[in-house]
Order: structure tokens, then C-alpha cells, then sequence
């Protein structure tokens, strides 16, 4: 295949996050360019159909969803769908600017098929957002918007914040993620407890008059306790759940990444994101999408069958390549 003779090899010479910049600046770029879309579209293969589904009150013209963190703030939106997504969740957006944690914040572990990542919510906030998303061509499949917090700020500000950030960008997403669950702001997690992600929730949507979807994003690192008290909270206060986030657990990977703080995703991540899937399944009938390690069709079938009504991917695409979302919709079709 044309990404692993060539594109492949070049951008893993490149610093992790410098090879995401470049291929995004790419995809810029084409996006920019009439009939660029398209032609992307065609370079990646044909479209399936008959995958078609209604989650939340939305319609999704497949399953196959690019997870937040690759688009964080919203430039791709008019491209993305020529890979063959069927939705989209750009973010983690936060109520103001701010740089993330300082680089390098991204990293390979090619061995693995994964990624550690200590990114840090870099976002250039939900106001400048609002207006490239309000400027641009809309994306032609469903869009969520994930929703972070700054760096800093105290847990009883918090539901303010996630609220505010909400109101500015509720307009331009057909679904909302409150993400509670990165392991790289300090204190974010534990917004998780009952109380304070009541707060979140409840303050969210009170701004909610338009009635859009609110999924809770969750760690998979969460106690069993912890994992089915936030549910049994989304239960009463949100429309949907993000089964999951990063890890930070180090199962799957060399030693030498204990020593690297971030979250781990792709690959190692496999087993336990569909055990978390199931036992979500098993606790609620909210809708859920199911997400990490997700790298085949048979990965998603998986992730359907374990109770996902929806599936995303983000590490599956720096391995697999531009055609690997048309490969696992062809999977999945079959
Ligand atoms: C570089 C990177 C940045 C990410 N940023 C975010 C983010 O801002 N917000 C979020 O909710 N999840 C973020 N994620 C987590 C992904 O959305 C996803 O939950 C996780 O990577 C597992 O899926 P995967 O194995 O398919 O990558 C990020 C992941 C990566 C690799």
C-alpha cells in the first residue's frame, strides 16, 4: 500500500507531532483547493452504504467516527469526511486559549501500534473556534465538539466553564462531549465523582435550550465504583457516553514508558476499552461510543457487539493510513 512504502516511512523519520502537523497542513491545503475533497475521497476508495444509523436523535451515515484529539481545533472539518468518517469529533475545545504542556507532548511506540500523548488540552479556545466553524463549509457528516477545561482552573468554577464554552460553540456541533477524563490536566479526573460531575452536567444543560446530545467522556482508569456511579450520573444528566479515554496504565508497552507521563492509546488499549464497553452496556441503555484500540473491521465489530452503538478511532489512522476508515467500512459491509 502507497502510506506504507512511502508516506509512512518519511513521517515516522519526523518528531510525532511534527509528522501530525505536517499531514494536517496537507489536508489543509487540500481542502483548500476546489474539488480537493473529492479528489482525497477517490484517492481513498469507495464509499460504502447501507451503514446508516440514528443515534441520539442524529443520523450517521456510518459508524466509524475520528475521535477527539487529531482536529483539536476544528481546521479539517470540511476534509475529514473524504477518508469515509461517518462523524466527527473535533476538540478537546477549552473556554480560553491556551499552549498545552511543552513539547515533545507526542509520542510513537511503533512496536506497540500506540501512542503516548501528553498533550495538555492545546486549544485555541471556544471563542476562535466558534468563528472558524461558523467561517468555514460545515462538515458534510454529523459534528460533536469536545469539550475541555483550562489548565487551572478549581472544581467549583468548573461547571461554569464547561457551560460558558458550551453556550459560545452549542450553534455548530450536532453533539457535545464533556471530557472529564484526560489524564493530562491536573485534577481533571477526579471531576468525575458524583458531585462535581453533577455540577458539570446540570450547568451544561441548563444551557442546553437547543436540546443537543451530551455524552461524558470517561477514563478507563475509573474504579469499578467510580465507573458505574458517573454512569448512573450520566444516566439522569446526559444523552450518551465516550467509552474512553487514554490510559495511563503502561500494560502493553516496554518498560522504558513508565518514565514518560502522558495517556497511552491504540493497540494495548483494546481489551480493556470493550470490557468497559460491555460492563457500560450491561449498566445503562444510554447510547455509547465506543472507542480505543480500534484498528480493523473486526475491531469494530467487536466494539458493536459489546454494546457500542457508534465507534472511533484516532491511533488506528497513524499506523493504518488514509485508507483504513474505507477498509473497515468495506469490513463491516461485507
Ligand atoms: C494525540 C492525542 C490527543 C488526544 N486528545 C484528546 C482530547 O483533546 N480530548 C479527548 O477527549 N480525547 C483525546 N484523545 C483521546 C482519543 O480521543 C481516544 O479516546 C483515545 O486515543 C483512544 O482511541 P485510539 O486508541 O483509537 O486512539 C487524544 C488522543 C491522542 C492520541
Amino acid at each position: 500500500m502507497l502510506y506504507d512504502a512511502y508516506a509512512k516511512p518519511l513521517l515516522f523519520r519526523l518528531d510525532a507531532e511534527r509528522a501530525h502537523e505536517e499531514v494536517a497542513g496537507l489536508m489543509a491545503l487540500l481542502s483548500a483547493i476546489p474539488g480537493g475533497a473529492a479528489a482525497l475521497n477517490a484517492l481513498t476508495g469507495a464509499t460504502t452504504i447501507g451503514l446508516e444509523k440514528d443515534v441520539f436523535g442524529v443520523r450517521f451515515p456510518n459508524p466509524i467516527g475520528l475521535a477527539a484529539g487529531f482536529d483539536k481545533d476544528g481546521r479539517l472539518v470540511p476534509i475529514l469526511p473524504a477518508l469515509g468518517f461517518g462523524f466527527l469529533e473535533i476538540g478537546s475545545v477549552t473556554l480560553e486559549p491556551q499552549p498545552g504542556n511543552p513539547k515533545p507532548r507526542l509520542f510513537r511506540v511503533p512496536e506497540s501500534r500506540a501512542l503516548v500523548n501528553r498533550m495538555g488540552f492545546n486549544s485555541e479556545g471556544a471563542r476562535a473556534v466558534a468563528r472558524r466553524l461558523a467561517s468555514q463549509e460545515t462538515s458534510s457528516v454529523p459534528l460533536g465538539i469536545n469539550l475541555g477545561l483550562n489548565k487551572g482552573v478549581e472544581a467549583a468554577k468548573a461547571p461554569a466553564d464547561y457551560a460558558r464554552a458550551f453556550r459560545i460553540l452549542a450553534a455548530h456541533g450536532d453533539y457535545f462531549v464533556v471530557n472529564v477524563s484526560s489524564p493530562n490536566t491536573p485534577g481533571l479526573r477526579d471531576l468525575q465523582k458524583v458531585k462535581d460531575l453533577a455540577a458539570i452536567l446540570e450547568a451544561v444543560q441548563e444551557a442546553n435550550a437547543a436540546r443537543k446530545p451530551i455524552l461524558l467522556k470517561l477514563a478507563p482508569d475509573l474504579a469499578d465504583d467510580d465507573f458505574a456511579a458517573a454512569i448512573e450520573t450520566a444516566g439522569k444528566l446526559a444523552q450518551g457516553l465516550v467509552v474512553s479515554n487514554t490510559t495511563i496504565s503502561r500494560d502493553g508497552v516496554d518498560e522504558k514508558w513508565r518514565g514518560e507521563a502522558g495517556g497511552l492509546s491504540g493497540a494495548p488499549l483494546k481489551a480493556r476499552a470493550t470490557e468497559l464497553i460491555r460492563r457500560a452496556r450491561a449498566l445503562t441503555k444510554l447510547p455509547i461510543v465506543g472507542v480505543g484500540g480500534v484498528e480493523t473491521a473486526d475491531d469494530a465489530r467487536e466494539r458493536l457487539a459489546a454494546g457500542a452503538d457508534l465507534v472511533q478511532l484516532y491511533t488506528g489512522l497513524v499506523y493504518g493510513g488514509p485508507t483504513l476508515v474505507k477498509e473497515i467500512l468495506r469490513g463491516l459491509a461485507a
